[in-house]
């Protein structure tokens, strides 16, 4: 059985995880109607990877004993103002995200649930390249400004993500 505290918080994390699918599936969205496939392609890739998160935080709680306690999803912004406006705003919700995995490895801690503890590491590690990824993207927009030539060329890079990782 899990400590009904460290199962709660595991619940919300599998809804902060199902949300960042969504709010990164819009962002796609947007970079669709921009005609900026590489970008759309980088964040459609990105929104998976956040499914793949819920799933596994989904299979620890059943593999530890406890029940699976899903949430209503919150509907995510539809328009931005630009691609740097995106990245800005996909970097600070990496860093709330991280913020929130923290906090339940205390808690872990706390409740000496050492097997969630361990199994968190996994995520501690993710948000490192989370953080680090989405922060690179959003100084190149910084650098690019305005600079349509410099869009062109960070969407033909940002296309080639693989989708496998
Ligand atoms: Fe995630
Ligand atoms: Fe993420």
């Amino acid at each position: 059985m899990m400590n009904e505290k460290v199962q709660g918080a595991l619940n919300d994390q599998i809804r902060k995880e199902f949300y960042s699918f969504y709010l990164y599936l819009s962002m796609a969205g947007q970079f669709e109607s921009m005609n900026l496939k590489g970008f759309a392609h980088w964040m459609q890739v990105q929104a998976f990877e956040e499914t793949k998160h819920a799933m596994k935080i989904y299979a620890h709680v059943n593999a530890r004993g406890g029940r699976v306690v899903l949430q209503q999803i919150d509907a995510p912004p539809v328009n931005w103002k630009s691609a740097r406006e995106m990245f800005t705003q996909a970097y600070q919700h990496e860093q709330k995200v991280t913020e929130s995995i923290n906090k339940i490895v205390e808690l872990a801690r706390t409740k000496k649930d050492n097997a969630t503890e361990v199994f968190l590491q996994w995520f501690v590690n993710e948000q490192v390249e989370e953080e680090a990824s989405t922060n690179e993207i959003k100084q190149k927009l910084q650098l690019i400004g305005d600079d349509g030539p410099g869009l062109v060329m960070l969407d033909a890079e940002l296309g080639k993500r693989s989708t496998s990782s």
